[in-house]
């Protein structure tokens, strides 16, 4: 390879790499497998050894993937937190133990583990008590998400027996099957995208910004790893976590002992068929040198540990043949090729459908009518093709042809320059999409109106409700006369509706279905503008201060209220008694804070405003400006450096966030150990 055709190559794997790591670790979507994800990364790091005057601090090959988010404090690391090398041929594991041996006396072992399909977490104790749990983040510093941490049912907050009083342990945030399967389904009633695997849904849920969500989601944590540099005077890795599991931490105790390569083997081989019976993903077997005084002397590289491999277990796959291809239309109007497949067993269950994901992908794919292709499952919930077979491939077979109008409705579809899938542009005239949004604003979590998919389906087809608003103005005398109802289905309908009347502005912003505005990011919106006419009115500047809020969103709420029929809409249903404001509800959780007036200032672990909400809730007062009558200033992270002058002029105390939670009434929360108010 020439010089220039090296760097290229190099700044292109560079590029995707960074896009993908952004997919994978922030917006929880990756689109690219792990296995073409590592294949890619491989391939970086032969290019940069073969071309050193390459070499980048900056590349992906020596950072570790960031996950650091919008909203989040984020704090360093005490010992930077490192990822591991990956391979996913035995051959390479092979390698590894032959170079341990080759630098170690003999004496050494493996600590054989599960490589656990979770997100990463670093925990710190003090004095026995959860005192902070930060995500990797870059590596060097992490999301603070102790309130979330400490909702997650086996994590405790107190230790026992002969714990240290100050260490960090590390390990992994996973959703288990079960759990996964409920938020999904939850989210698909919802008409939320389900996550696409156990490991998305643990990320994501680690960094909702509402703590009780999280209680609710089923996350479990698992720690397999106590830095060696934290002087703590373990001899093995082994002995650290037994140790570990002596203070009440969950440790997994599926690890072995192994001496040599044959029974690294034995332990892989063990694994790849007994996981499939594991409540929990996991997506290959981790080998670690056990005794500490051999890990110190292999060292580490600036991304990962020398004292230990990954071996990566590949997805499970079958081979079938295409069917036919349909074409849906999702509620938001994106189409999506599925192909219909001769009926193949696959990681326990027959699939016989699978998508294609869009038009660009079945490009890629090359795809041809009767292609055998592979699928894979891979924790997804549809079957994914990720390859075709072309040996099998019969002469002459041609390409499907991606319909040019919604098969729904007729209208042309049309592309987005930067989008991958072809949409249907006739959201308020597509019977598919008309119907997507009725259910969705009537939905549990949105409005909670007594109307399931038939109920809407019959509504539609009658011509009685094309938009949320009509669903109001249905009379009494039409719902009876409907197949299958009856005075008391019809007065229950009615009653749901009444009672919708009294759902929150932020649940009534989410029922409206601004695509890309989920329940989260509809409960920032609701709180940071109070109403709707102040969001209606909101510049695109405006938004992007919403915590939630990015370009995609802030775009979305811009042309959903451009749109006349929208307004329309929100008329309508402001004269049925619908809430578009927060005023009038605010909600009093405690008194703790009652005749308290306080200032805030910097950046907290919610969003500003949502600081302001907790104030609120718990019966204090917010006030703009530091004065003689303020009785605290609650300072995050970079708090102005003028309030805090005139704090310490005029005495006033300074508390940090951790100090004012402490304060409210946390039923079960975590309270950091060094909750004094600290003065600054
Ligand atoms: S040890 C310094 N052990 O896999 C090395 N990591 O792909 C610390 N992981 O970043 C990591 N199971 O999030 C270790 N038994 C295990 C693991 C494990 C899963 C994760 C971890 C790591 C990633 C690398």
């Amino acid at each position: 390879m020439e010089k220039q055709e090296a760097l290229a190559r190099i700044t292109e794997l560079r590029d995707v790499l960074r896009e993908n790591s952004r997919r994978y670790y922030v917006d929880n979507a990756p689109t690219m497998s792990d296995f073409e994800f590592d294949g890619l990364m491989h391939e970086l790091e032969r290019l940069e050894a073969e071309w050193p005057e390459f070499e980048s601090a900056d590349s992906p090959t020596r950072r570790v993937g960031s996950d650091l988010q919008k909203g989040f404090v984020q704090r360093p690391h005490r010992y930077p937190m490192l990822s591991l090398a990956n391979t996913y041929s035995i051959a390479e594991v092979e390698e590894f133990a032959a170079r341990a041996e080759k630098t170690l006396d003999s004496g050494f072992s493996y600590c054989c583990e599960l490589k656990f399909d979770g997100t990463a977490i670093c925990l710190t104790y003090r004095e026995g008590k959860l005192y902070r749990a930060l995500t990797r983040g870059d590596g060097i510093k992490g999301d603070d998400v102790t309130a979330n941490a400490g909702r997650i049912s086996n994590i405790p907050h107190q230790l026992h027996g002969n714990y240290p009083p100050d260490f960090e342990i590390r390990g992994e945030v996973l959703m288990p099957y079960d759990a996964f399967a409920k938020l999904n389904k939850e989210r698909e009633d919802n008409e939320e995208p389900p996550f696409a695997n156990p490991r998305n849904a643990a990320s994501g849920s680690l960094k909702l910004l509402d703590p009780e969500e999280v209680a609710r989601r089923g996350l479990m944590c698992t720690l397999y790893h106590i830095p060696a540099q934290s002087g703590l005077d373990f001899e093995s890795h082994d002995e650290a976590l037994t140790a570990a599991s002596s203070w009440g931490l969950p440790v997994s105790s599926d690890r072995k002992i192994v001496g040599d390569i044959a029974g690294i083997r034995e332990y892989i081989d063990y694994w790849d068929e007994e996981r499939k019976y594991l409540p929990f993903a996991t997506d290959g077997i981790v080998i670690k040198i056990n005794e500490m005084a051999y890990q110190r002397i292999l060292g580490y590289t600036a991304k990962v540990p020398r004292w230990a491999v990954a071996y990566k277990f590949k997805a499970e796959q079958a081979l079938t043949p295409i069917l036919s291809i349909d074409y849906q239309v999702g509620r938001t109007g994106a189409i999506t090729p599925v192909a219909n497949l001769s009926p193949v067993q696959l990681s326990g269950t027959v699939v016989r459908r699978a998508t294609l994901v869009n038009a660009v992908q079945m490009e890629m794919l090359d795809i041809h009518e009767g292609d055998w292709v592979y699928v894979e499952k891979g924790g997804e919930i549809i079957p994914k093709i990720t390859g075709v077979e072309p040996s099998r491939r019969t002469a002459g077979a041609r390409r499907p042809e991606f319909p040019a109008v919604c098969p729904d409705c007729g209208t042309p579809l049309v592309r987005a320059e930067d989008e991958a899938k072809w949409f249907c542009p006739n959201t308020d005239g597509c019977p598919m999409q008309i119907k997507g949004a009725l259910l969705h604003f009537v939905s549990r979590r949105a409005m909670d109106i007594l109307a399931g998919e038939a109920t809407v389906e019959q509504f539609y087809n009658l011509g009685l409700a094309k938009t949320p608003a009509d669903l109001y103005d249905i009379p009494f005398s039409s719902l009876l006369s409907l197949e299958g109802w009856k005075e008391k289905s019809a007065r229950r309908f009615l009653a749901s509706l009444e009672a919708s009347r009294n759902i929150p502005f932020e649940r009534v912003l989410f029922a409206l279905g601004i695509r890309f505005v989920g329940e989260t990011t509809a409960r920032e919106i609701a709180r940071h503008f109070g109403d709707i006419d102040t969001l209606a009115s909101a510049t695109r500047e405006q938004l992007l201060e919403v915590p939630d809020v990015g370009d995609v969103i802030a775009d979305s709420i811009l042309s959903f209220f451009k749109a006349p029929g929208h307004v329309i809409e929100i008329s309508r249903l402001r004269a049925h008694g619908l809430q578009f404001s927060l005023a009038g509800r605010q909600q009093t959780i405690s008194g703790a804070l009652e005749g308290k007036t306080i200032v805030i200032s910097g950046t907290f672990s919610i969003s500003r405003d949502g600081m302001k909400a907790l104030i609120e809730e718990h019966g204090g007062k917010n006030s703009g400006s530091v004065s003689g009558k303020t009785s605290f200033l609650l300072a995050g992270d970079n708090p102005g450096p003028e309030k805090l002058r005139k704090c310490s002029d005029l005495g006033i105390p300074v508390i940090d966030e951790a100090a004012f939670r402490a304060m409210l009434p946390a039923e079960g929360i975590v309270k950091p150990v060094d909750s004094e108010p600290t003065l600054f």
